[in-house]
C-alpha cells in the first residue's frame, strides 16, 4: 500500500521558451507512529519490574532485614526469615535490594562464597515443584532432572548432594511463598543442616508471603523453623506513598510535568485504599497516560480522579466479571434495594427480590445459604459492605449489607445480567433506550 508515490507535473518558472516540464518524483509516507515523550522521561520506571535504587520509607524495617542477613557476611550460618505483609509493600523490593547488596559487599571478603537463589512461587503449588526448579538452578543446562517423575524423597537427596557440591553460603529465596500447598519444603530446607542432611553448604531460607492466613497456619515446627527471624511490613502512610511516588516521578516524568497536587493525591488514594506502593504507582502512571492521550504537557489533579475512576473500574469489572450468574443477580438484586433505599438490608430481606430476578432470568433461585456465600463473597471484592448488627439479649447478632460502589461503575459490569432480568425502575434513569431496536442498554460508562 505504501509508499505511495505520485508524479508531479511542475511548471518551471523559466518555461517561456519553448518551455520545459520538471517530473519530480515525491514519496508521501502515513506516518502513523510519532514519539510522544513529552510527558515521560522514562515511563519504564513506573512499572512493576523497575528496581528503585533506593527504597524510601522502609528504614527500620530495613534495619531488621540487614541486621538478619548479617551473619552472612560473618561467615556464620545464616537465619531463616519470613517476611510478611499486604500486598505492594516493598517486600521483593526490598529483599531484592538488600540482596544486592549483600553480594557486592560479600565480594570483598575472600573466605565469603555467597549464592542467592530467588524462585518466586506463583504457579509452583508443591515442595516436590519447589525442590525441582532448586536442584536445577544449581545445576548446568547439561544435567536438569525432569521434574516429575522422580520420589520426592530422592529429590532433597539431589538437593543436599548438589546444595554441598555449590559450599560457601546459599540463601534460597522463596517469594510469595503461599502458592505452595504443602509445607515439606518448609521444614526440610531450614533444618536440613541441624539435621545431618548438609554438611558443608551453609543455607538459609527467605519466605515472603502476603497471606496471613498462610503464616498463621502454618505448623508449629514448620513456623519453628522458617520463621526464625520474623519481618513484618506493615502498610503505607500517605507520607510514605508520597515519598516512594516522589523518588519514582522524578526518573519517569520529565520536570515540570506534574502539577503540585498530583503526587499527595495519589498519595491520599493510596494510603486510603490498601496502603499499596504498587497501586499509587499505577495511578500515577494513569494519571500521565490521560495526560499524554490527551496530549497536553502538564498532568493534574484531574488527571488523577479520572484515572483512579478507570483503574477502579477496571478492578470492580474484573471482579464482577469472575461471578458466577447467580453472583450477578444477588448483585442485581442488592443494587436495586440499596437505589431503593433499603440499605444495609439483611440476607433475608435480599431474597424475595433475588428470587424474583432469578425467576426473571429463568433459574432456579439458590437456597438461602448459597446465596448468603454469594453476599460475602460480594464484601470480598470490597463491591459490598457488611456491617454486624446485634439485636440484644434475644436475637444474637446478624448482618447487613449495603453497597459499597459506584452505582454507575457496577451496573456498567452488569449489562448482561439487566438484559437478562430486564430494567428495574430503580435503575432506569441509568439506562437509556436504544434507538435501533428499542430494547433497553446501559448508558455508556466507559467513558473516562
Ligand atoms: N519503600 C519503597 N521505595 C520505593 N519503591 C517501593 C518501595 N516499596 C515498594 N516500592 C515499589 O512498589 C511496588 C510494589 O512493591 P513490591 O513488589 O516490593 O511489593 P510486595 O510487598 O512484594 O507485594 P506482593 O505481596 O504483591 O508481592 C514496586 O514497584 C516497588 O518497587
Ligand atoms: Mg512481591
Amino acid at each position: 500500500m505504501f509508499p505511495e508515490i505520485f508524479i508531479k507535473n511542475e511548471n518551471s518558472g523559466h518555461c517561456g521558451h519553448g518551455g520545459f516540464i520538471i517530473l519530480v518524483a515525491y514519496q508521501r509516507r502515513m506516518v502513523l507512529f510519532e514519539r510522544d515523550n513529552e510527558i515521560y522521561r522514562d515511563r519504564d520506571a513506573l512499572r512493576e519490574d523497575y528496581q528503585p535504587d533506593e527504597l524510601v520509607g522502609r528504614d527500620e524495617e530495613l534495619q531488621t532485614y540487614q541486621a538478619a542477613l548479617q551473619p552472612v557476611i560473618n561467615g556464620e550460618q545464616p537465619n531463616n526469615i519470613f517476611l510478611y505483609g499486604k500486598t505492594g509493600v516493598g517486600k521483593t523490593a526490598a529483599t531484592k535490594y538488600l540482596l544486592s547488596h549483600l553480594r557486592e559487599d560479600a565480594a570483598q571478603y575472600d573466605d565469603i562464597d555467597l549464592s542467592v537463589i530467588f524462585l518466586n512461587c506463583d504457579g509452583l503449588t508443591s515442595s516436590y515443584q519447589i525442590a525441582t526448579r532448586l536442584v536445577n538452578s544449581l545445576r548446568s543446562e547439561a544435567n536438569q532432572i525432569s521434574t516429575t517423575g522422580y520420589p520426592l524423597a530422592s529429590v532433597y537427596e539431589m538437593l543436599w548432594e548438589d546444595l554441598d557440591a555449590r559450599g560457601g553460603t546459599v540463601l534460597v529465596v522463596l517469594d510469595e511463598i503461599d502458592h505452595v500447598n504443602d509445607d515439606s519444603i518448609l521444614y526440610q530446607l531450614p533444618r536440613a543442616r541441624a539435621n545431618g542432611d548438609l554438611e558443608t553448604a551453609k543455607i538459609g531460607l527467605i519466605g515472603i508471603s502476603n497471606d496471613f492466613s498462610f503464616r498463621d497456619d502454618l505448623s508449629p515446627k514448620v513456623k519453628s523453623s522458617l520463621c526464625e527471624q520474623e519481618i513484618h511490613f506493615p502498610a503505607y502512610n500517605a507520607e510514605n506513598l508520597r515519598a516512594i511516588l516522589e523518588q519514582r516521578g522524578d526518573v519517569a516524568f520529565h520536570d515540570d510535568v506534574l502539577s503540585d497536587e498530583v503526587i499527595p493525591l495519589c498519595a491520599a488514594y493510596g494510603a486510603k485504599d490498601a496502603g499499596d506502593a504498587r497501586q499509587s504507582i499505577d495511578l500515577l502512571m494513569k494519571a500521565g497516560d490521560l495526560a499524554r492521550d490527551e496530549e497536553t504537557s502538564v498532568v493534574t489533579e484531574e488527571h488523577v480522579r479520572r484515572g483512579r475512576r478507570a483503574l477502579e473500574r477496571g478492578r470492580i469489572k474484573e471482579g464482577i466479571n469472575g461471578l458466577t450468574e447467580h453472583g450477578h443477580l444477588v448483585l442485581y438484586a442488592l443494587l436495586t434495594l440499596d437505589l431503593d433505599g433499603e440499605a444495609p438490608v439483611r440476607s433475608r430481606d435480599v431474597r424475595p427480590r433475588y428470587t424474583r430476578f432469578a425467576e426473571l432470568a429463568n433459574r432456579d433461585p439458590l437456597v438461602p445459604r448459597r446465596m448468603r456465600d454469594h453476599l460475602s463473597e460480594l464484601a470480598m471484592l470490597g463491591i459490598v459492605s457488611v456491617s454486624e448488627r446485634n439485636e440484644g439479649r434475644r436475637g444474637g447478632t446478624y448482618r447487613e449489607y449495603a453497597l459499597d460502589m459506584d452505582v454507575e461503575l457496577i451496573l456498567s459490569a452488569m449489562m448482561e445480567t439487566v438484559e437478562l432480568v430486564g430494567v428495574h425502575d430503580s435503575i432506569a434513569s441509568y439506562v437509556e433506550e436504544d434507538d435501533t431496536d428499542g430494547s433497553p442498554t446501559l448508558e455508556d460508562f466507559t467513558e473516562v
